[in-house]
């Protein structure tokens, strides 16, 4: 993405410093960058809560609250491709103890099924609870009376209740990217209690999958004695919803990519360059061992081994975003990777000709959907994920009906594109047997899978999504609520003690003395 200009803020909302539709998320939607001759940039954020919610709040004259992507201090409000961005400050400890350590190394792994070994750090829950903190402290400030807060994924999950303390007039959304786990896997973690508390302050909370749904209503009732009713959860004198929401992508503009002549151009000259062959299989993920690469690689050797597929004829282009780069496990399943991926070369390349292409890069819109255009095949086979873009948008990409997906029963698209070859990742068989099949398609077969799924591409896409969780939200009638506990005059609430160095624990368990220094000055924002 093209840098832009440092812009002030003009529109008349943010002329009066608040707005009626906050979001917040970890990160901005562009990062920060410094190209070689050291002149600062934006660049687009990696991953699919970005790019689901980039268009949206495009299209809606909203604030977003996140982090630019570098410790240090924050830049100034700005505005960048019409989205009021409002930055927040990581320091280097933050970075590491709230970001990599308590959000990617403990609560990422535990809530995808614990595919890798949760770490607990009591040193990084602190700094959780600090950065949390300093975000509901921020929507706090830019929400206009009555606004409409959007707190999103898995870094924020103390927000809801935090913000709920210090603006009770706000309705306030929460939003899970990931899968929202099982009881007995979720009770692993040292914080489950305030993590729910925490979630439970919003008015709506929303998640991929029904099954998340159903694990979190069933929390709520074991953890926290909350009452199941009809319509969602009835805890401490509040009623909160808690319903489905799967995300989607930007159809039109995936398809307004697919029918572009250059992009057309671009994918029939990528198929040139891998050589022409017979079959293109295509993956595209983040480096990231929640997304199967390791066993998607293993059933791609063994096909060319067997001659299930023709080595000669075969070309699997394997796109690895490079992510959370200083976290051990991401340096250790990028080693795993690509030593894997040079031993199959190395085994069944023959001059000119490789049967696995590795890019461990980033591309831009126009690229991937090249991509999408030249694959014969998208295997999309993670272990766990919360919905999964890269299936929808190879689907939505493909106007004429050709093209296969080959998606994992375990990523949330599953229960929408029920045409894909549907398969079990962990049974190296069955991944097997479901990539011959779909590279062995015939067209017929193509388009009688492919279509539906467009279909309901259609009817499902991000704006629907939107629509569907704003609205629930915006028609939650702020009077129908109980009103909040009196608390003394000049108290800021439980949250706040937090911010005086306490961490908040259900009455009469331990309280722990937090180690998070910079917590003090917050609080007398
Ligand atoms: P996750 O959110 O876990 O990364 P998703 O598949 O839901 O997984 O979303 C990934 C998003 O990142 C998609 O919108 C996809 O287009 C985008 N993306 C994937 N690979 C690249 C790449 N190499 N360069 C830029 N964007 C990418
Ligand atoms: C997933 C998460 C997002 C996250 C993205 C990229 O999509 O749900 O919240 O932003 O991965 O990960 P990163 O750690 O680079 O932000």
């Amino acid at each position: 993405m093209a840098s832009a200009p440092h812009t002030g803020i003009s529109a008349r909302q943010a002329e009066a410093g608040r707005y009626d539709l906050v979001v917040l998320a970890n990160r901005l939607p562009v990062d920060r960058t410094t190209d070689e001759a050291g002149r600062p940039g934006w660049r687009q954020s990696p991953g699919g809560l970005v790019t689901a919610l980039h268009p949206i709040m495009k299209q809606r004259a909203g604030a977003w609250i996140g982090w630019h992507g570098l410790p240090g201090p924050a830049p100034s409000p700005f505005v960048h491709d019409d989205i009021h961005l409002h930055p927040i400050a990581l320091t280097a400890d933050d970075v590491e103890g709230y970001y990599e350590g308590q959000s990617n190394a403990t609560i990422w792994p535990l809530y995808h099924d614990g595919v890798e070994q949760p770490v607990f750090d009591r040193a990084w829950q602190d700094r959780y609870r600090a950065v949390n903190l300093r975000f509901a402290q921020a929507a706090a400030r830019v929400a206009a009376p009555g606004a409409l807060v959007w707190v999103h994924d898995y870094h924020l999950q103390l927000v809801p209740g935090m913000l709920r303390e210090l603006r009770p007039d706000l309705r306030i959304g929460f939003f899970l990217h990931i899968p929202f786990p099982p009881v007995e896997l979720f009770c692993q973690m040292p914080m489950r209690e305030e993590i729910m508390r925490g979630l439970l302050g919003a008015d709506l909370v929303g998640f991929q999958h029904a099954q998340g749904t159903r694990n979190f209503r069933t929390l709520a009732a074991e953890l926290l004695g909350a009452e199941i009713t009809d319509t969602g959860i009835r805890y401490q004198g509040r009623d909160v919803a808690a319903d489905t929401f799967p995300i989607s992508i930007d159809v039109a503009e995936q398809q307004r990519l697919g029918s572009d002549p250059a992009v057309r151009s671009r994918a029939a000259q990528i198929r040139r360059e891998l050589g022409d062959p017979r079959t293109v299989i295509l993956a595209v993920d983040r480096l990231d061992y929640t997304k199967g690469i390791e066993c998607r690689l293993r059933a791609y050797e063994e096909l060319l081994s067997r001659q299930g597929l023709d080595p000669a004829d075969t070309v699997l282009v394997q796109v690895a975003v490079p992510t959370r780069q200083q976290i051990d496990q991401y340096q250790a399943l990028r080693e795993r990777v690509e030593r894997e991926v040079s031993r199959i070369n190395g085994e069944h390349a023959g001059i000119g000709r490789m049967p696995v292409h590795y890019l461990h890069q980033s591309f831009d819109r126009a690229e991937l959907a090249a991509l999408y255009l030249a694959a014969d095949v998208m295997a999309v086979t993670p272990l766990r994920d919360g919905m999964n873009l890269v299936a929808k948008e190879y689907v939505a990409t493909r106007a004429d009906g050709t093209g296969a997906l080959v998606l994992s029963e375990f990523a949330g698209a599953a229960a929408e594109l029920r045409q894909a070859w549907l398969v079990n990742p962990h049974d190296l068989d069955a991944l097997e047997e479901a990539l011959a099949g779909a590279a062995f398609a015939d067209a017929d077969e193509q388009r009688r899978r492919m279509e539906p799924m467009r279909e309901h591409l259609r009817r499902h896409d991000v704006n629907a999504w939107a629509a569907g969780f704003l609205n629930r939200l915006g028609r939650i009638a702020v009077g129908s609520r109980t009103p909040a506990p009196q608390r003394a005059a000049g108290s800021r609430g439980r949250w706040a003690e937090h911010a005086r160095g306490w961490s908040a624990r259900p009455a009469g368990r331990p309280v722990v003395r937090s180690s998070s220094g910079d917590t003090a000055a917050l609080a007398r924002d």
